[in-house]
């Protein structure tokens, strides 16, 4: 078996951690169960470009019991867990190509060798491995059924190749499953961010001004999850029906040049590029720490702070220190990429597990119905989507109500009225 991994010594470590994941995974546990019954996914090639980390390690199992032969490889240089990683080559099997802070040319030679298994099935979390494919479709299209997407930056990019009328094969959006976004992206995002801010910096919550770049629903969950900690929150925004819901959701909302006169830390979560840039950066209070939980590091003009800086250093793990002059420092959070992944371990196991349950049931639908897919993003259906939210619950404790038929009909009618 090929791989490349940092190193195999650390697989005993990984493999606690990944069952500690998988106490708080049910959902996809339950699938697993099933699929190693009923294996619908025998003899299909399955290469994953996910973050590396305990919860993605439980999808590869899911998936491998379900007869897939998967291949996994990092979607981004710095949020592997090389533990986990160790672990999936020793003790179950499953080949790895990723090492934590790996630069360019290593993170792309990992994406070309989970493309020269020839694959059936793709699994993306940002769409670098369709991209990859989308440049030499010749090489690499073959035998591809269809894929899925788990991110809303990786979706962006997939509907912009489909509205393009190049996409090539199906792919079924995953992050758009109500079971996906309404959780990981707001519960999962919110907490995970807070947890790379304080565990890089350490800094207190309460009292500081946290200055949140957009309100989707990652950006939500963020503004919510700082509120929450005591920080005062300003949101900023570009979409006016966001911005609102920000306002009535209790936040100051202003432009960001306003903005950075009072922020203490800055998150960006917006999924566009040069949101905190010079103009921010020269107006900024002494030691504002900056950070990014949107899924590519573009959000901060990264370029711009280097060339400004008249001396850079690492201050503390993860903490870069830019002087731009004698009272401007800003602090960087972990080269602008994904802070909850780079300076902490992602979202957790409890909300991945509907993300990855989605991730599961999705390659076996394409594995069902790839011939009458066309070339298009598909929604996850909503039967799916609903079996992941009854299954959840249950496996809280949480039960609920049922309508009566009194109820069934009343709902049914349209004749009663005032
Ligand atoms: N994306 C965000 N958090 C994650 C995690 N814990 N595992 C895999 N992908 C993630």
């Amino acid at each position: 078996m090929k791989y490349d991994i940092a190193d195999v010594r650390l697989a005993d470590r990984g493999k606690s951690r990944i069952e500690w994941a998988r106490a708080q995974m049910p959902v996809l546990e339950l699938i697993e169960k099933r699929f190693a019954k009923e294996r619908p996914l025998k003899g299909l090639k399955i290469s994953a470009c996910l973050h590396v980390t305990s919860e993605t390690a439980n999808l590869m199992m899911a998936l491998k019991a379900g007869g897939g032969e998967v291949v996994l490889v990092a979607s981004n240089p710095l949020s592997t867990q090389d533990d986990v990683a160790a672990s999936l080559v020793k003790h179950y099997g499953i080949p790895v190509f990723a090492k934590k802070g790996e630069g360019r040319k290593s993170y792309y030679s990992h994406i070309y060798a989970a493309l020269e298994q020839d694959p059936h099935v793709t699994m993306d979390d940002g769409a670098d491995l369709v991209s990859a494919i989308h440049k030499e479709p010749g090489k690499y299209k073959r035998r591809i059924i269809g894929g899925t997407e788990e991110t809303t930056t990786g979706v962006v990019r997939l509907r912009s190749l489909e509205a393009h009328g190049k996409l090539l094969f199906p792919i079924v959006a995953v992050n758009d499953a109500d079971t996906k976004h309404f959780f990981d992206n707001r519960y999962g995002t919110g907490q995970s961010t807070i947890d790379g801010i304080v565990r890089a910096t350490n800094v207190l919550l309460a009292g500081s001004t946290v200055v949140v770049c957009g309100y989707g629903w990652c950006g939500r969950g963020v503004a919510a999850r700082a509120r929450g900690m005591g920080a005062r929150v300003i949101v900023t925004e570009v979409q006016p029906l966001k911005a609102l819901e920000a306002v009535m959701d209790g936040f100051q909302v202003m432009p960001m040049k306003e903005a950075v006169r009072y922020g203490d830390i800055f998150v960006t979560v917006t999924g566009n590029t040069s949101v905190i840039r010079e103009e921010h950066f020269l107006r900024m209070k002494d030691r504002a720490i900056v950070a990014n939980s949107g899924h590519f590091d573009v959000e901060i003009d990264i370029e711009n702070l280097k060339k400004r800086a008249s001396g850079v250093r690492l201050i503390r793990d993860c903490v870069q220190e830019f002087t731009l002059a004698p009272k401007r420092r800003v602090y960087l959070l972990a080269s602008g990429r994904l802070v909850n992944l780079s300076a902490a371990e992602g979202h957790p196991a409890m909300v991945m597990d509907m993300s990855f349950a989605n991730q599961a049931l999705s390659a076996e639908w394409l594995s069902r119905h790839h011939g009458s897919l066309e070339r298009k993003v598909y929604k996850v259906p909503q039967a799916i989507d609903s079996e992941i939210a009854a299954i959840k619950l249950r496996s809280m404790g949480v039960r609920l109500d049922g309508l009566s038929p009194k109820q069934e009909k009343y709902l049914a009618a349209w004749e009663s009225g005032t």
